[in-house]
């Protein structure tokens, strides 16, 4: 008889702003980012078995340990298991990969969910968060979701307010962007000194709760902006169709637009589509959860 198998939910996410405070000793950089959960998924089914495995619906991701999904099952398994504890995980993904939507991320933290629940650990909410903050700088706010606050690399995590199902259009362009180069290149241009921070900060708090989306900010728009100006075209594209505010997501190269209402934006959806021929353009919205189980044979759920 095969063994059970558990399923996860791994939400997108964009950042509703991204401040770029120093560079560090450690060759990351101080940030003052927003997250903010979005309505687009990948899939992770576990089951147990002898070994670990991976297969993925998208045949040009790596499956080997390259994979932030079997890092994060090894780093569990090593830090809280026996040592021989396998499983075989299947990902199907739909979040675009290289997108600045933290697919992978989202995957990582889904992986420490899954794992844990099969194999029998019980780790503690710090437990998690110290691996997935090992695994990568976004992984921790995806055990939180929602919207978030991230300090230090992004990855010290404080919960605010939900925002609200408000319509957020992503637009997609057919080439993904590294996260290290596009820092890299910022990090060239910034005149930081050393330990201050010298740039304005936005509260996040403010422009919340007065939903004043035209303050939202990405640091590294600049240099992503001026190497490929296309996407500056699409982030100017949204705001001429109506949207409150838009945004490069992280390091990008994804785009998106936050809109008043549904019809505001399935007519910017329309336009930009027509524009934009060979990007994908997807609209969706804010969600509340993080990564979050979807059905347990077990019949449990919930986190
Ligand atoms: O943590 P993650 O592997 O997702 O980060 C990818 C790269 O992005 C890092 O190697 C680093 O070059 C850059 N980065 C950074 N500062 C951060 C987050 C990421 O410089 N706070």
């Amino acid at each position: 008889m095969t063994a059970p198998s558990i399923t996860v939910r791994c939400p997108a996410k964009v950042n509703l702003s991204l401040r770029v405070l120093r560079r560090r000793p450690d060759g990351y950089h101080d940030l003052d980012v927003v997250f903010q959960a979005i309505d687009l998924w990948d899939t992770l089914e576990v089951r147990p078995d002898s070994e670990l495995r991976l297969t993925c619906s998208d045949s040009s991701l790596p499956t080997d340990e390259s994979n932030l999904v079997i890092r994060a099952a090894a780093l569990l398994r090593g830090r809280l298991g026996r040592g021989d504890e396998g499983a075989r995980l299947h990902l199907d993904k739909t979040i675009p990969v290289e997108g600045g939507l933290g697919g992978g991320s989202s995957n990582a933290a889904g992986t420490l969910l899954a794992c844990s629940r099969i194999w029998g650990l019980q780790p503690t909410d710090l437990d998690l968060q110290e691996m997935a903050r090992e695994l990568g700088a976004d992984v921790p706010f995806f055990l939180t979701g929602g919207t978030a606050k991230g300090a230090e690399r992004g990855d010290l995590i404080t919960k605010l307010d939900d925002l609200g199902p408000v319509p957020i259009l992503l637009g997609v362009p057919p080439f993904g962007m590294s996260t290290a180069e596009v820092f890299q290149a910022c990090s060239a241009r910034l005149t930081l000194p050393q330990n201050g921070v010298s740039l304005r900060l936005v509260s996040p708090h403010k422009w919340l709760t007065e939903n004043d989306f035209g303050s939202m900010v990405n640091d590294l728009e600049g240099v992503v902006f001026d190497q490929w100006p296309t996407l500056k075209q699409f982030r100017d594209g949204l705001i001429e169709e109506g949207a409150l505010g838009a945004l490069l997501s992280g390091s990008g190269s994804t785009v998106y637009g936050i809109f008043r209402d549904h019809h505001t934006m399935r007519n910017a959806d329309r336009e930009l589509r027509a524009r934009f021929t060979n990007w994908k353009v997807l609209p969706t919205r804010a969600v509340k959860t993080g990564t979050h189980f979807l059905v347990a044979d077990d019949g449990r759920g919930g986190r």
